[in-house]
């Protein structure tokens, strides 16, 4: 069926993401279902969204009638037989299987079987998650970026199962939304988890190696790369139980691949209760008395880092086009969006060279002999046919 502003939408978990997608929805013009089965979620949920909201109204970005419109089209609610007769359902709770299957077959008593349902999950298959619904080629992956209302990007995930016109449907209306959905095959982190793990990945293993000090790398990938944050000062705000746990996920996905494999350096913090700024303590220091110290700005250090870190995160993406995750716009528009890359990483390369990227791979690979710094097929054979990812360079 086709979604339009009178489909009523029903948000399932009122946490960080689904009160940020409710948001959305009812900013857009859905009724909307907030539904949680925790009532003080609930009203942190409704207390939060009207601060939000109220600010919009103090910095004149938003007036007094179109907040109290938003406020008054959704319903935060504790039952969900509430969400009965919802054309479109995202669910956004806790990262369980089991649960999330279970909520699904309820979802789906509620339902009539022409509404479409999606899951917000970062690390679940869509597969996995299908397998348990009565009408699997309505269901898909859709997949927002925190925070939801401010992040541009979303990525689709087709099931195994999903049929092309639910697919259709869900996206003409996230496009309708005001987002840049990009399209991603139901593989571990989709795009933008799974190519963004060098940026972290390949950070800790030069800090472990002690070829530099997290300040300098930090300020290597600002300074010389163009990245808005180091890859230290993100892990520090996202918090190394989370980043840390995302990276083991991908790892344990793709069968230990040992390009994604999880650093001791970044376990030890996680073991240590030093979680970032959360805890006032990650790789830096936070609060008053923080004492933290100073890049080394050596410009030759400094591109020698920025130089392997990308080489890196180029071939993650040459390798996201290889196995056919995204097309080649796809990554691009993905990691400018979803976590504000400077430039796509593969017009970055074009921009480069190909011959360069594919140089500096071959070297980290002649000189550490391990699997993990594998020149991806895709970029090699670009380099050997003299060709660039876009064509038109
Ligand atoms: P959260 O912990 O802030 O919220 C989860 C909410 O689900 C809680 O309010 C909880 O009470 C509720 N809940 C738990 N079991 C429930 C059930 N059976 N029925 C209804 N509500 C239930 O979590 P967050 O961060 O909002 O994540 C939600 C989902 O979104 C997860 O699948 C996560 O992987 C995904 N996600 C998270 C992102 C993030 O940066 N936090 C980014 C993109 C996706």
């Amino acid at each position: 069926m086709s979604l339009d502003k009178n489909s009523t939408v029903a948000v399932i978990g009122a946490g960080t993401m689904g009160t940020g997608i409710a948001q959305i929805a009812s900013t857009f013009g859905h009724r909307v279902h907030l539904f949680d089965i925790n009532k003080e979620q609930l009203e942190q949920s409704e207390d939060g969204l009207v601060k939000i909201l109220n600010r919009q109204v103090e910095k004149e970005r938003m007036t007094q009638d179109e907040v109290d419109g938003i406020l008054k089209r959704i319903t935060f609610t504790g039952n969900l037989n509430s969400i009965e007769g919802s054309n479109f359902v995202i669910e956004a709770i806790v990262e369980n299987l089991d649960i999330k299957q279970n909520t699904f077959q309820k979802i789906e008593e509620l339902v009539d079987e022409k509404a479409i349902l999606a899951s917000n999950t970062s690390s679940l298959s869509i597969a996995s998650i299908s397998s348990a619904l009565e009408h699997p080629e309505r269901f898909l992956g859709i997949h927002f970026f925190n925070p939801a209302p401010l992040m541009k990007l979303v990525e689709i995930i087709p099931g195994i199962s999903t049929s092309s016109q639910s697919e259709m449907s869900a996206r003409n209306l996230i496009d309708a939304w005001g987002k840049t959905t990009v399209q991603a095959k139901d593989t571990p982190g989709f795009i933008v988890n799974r190519v963004a793990r060098p940026f972290y990945g390949e950070a800790l293993r030069i800090y472990e190696e002690g070829v530099a000090d997290h300040a300098t790398i930090d300020w290597a990938m600002k300074e010389l790369g163009g990245f808005k944050m180091g890859p230290f000062e993100l892990m520090d705000l996202i918090g190394h139980d989370v980043n840390y746990k995302v990276t083991e996920s991908v790892f344990k996905e793709f069968y230990y691949d040992p390009r994604f494999k999880p650093s001791f350096a970044q376990k030890r913090l996680v073991e240590a209760g030093r979680l970032g700024r959360k805890s006032g303590i990650g790789f830096y220091s936070y609060g008053e008395n923080a004492d933290n110290i100073e890049p080394t700005k050596d410009k030759e250090l400094g591109e020698n880092i920025l130089n392997r870190i990308l080489a890196m995160l180029i071939n993650e993406a040459a390798d996201a086009v290889f196995m056919n995750v995204a097309s080649v716009e796809d990554v691009d528009l993905a990691m400018t969006n979803g976590v504000n890359y400077p430039k796509g990483l593969l017009k970055w390369a074009d921009e480069i060279g190909i011959e360069t990227v594919y140089h500096w791979m071959n070297t980290l690979q002649v000189e550490y002999r391990e699997d993990r710094y594998r020149p991806n097929p895709l970029l090699k054979r670009k380099y050997k046919n003299e060709e660039t990812f876009y064509g038109d360079i």
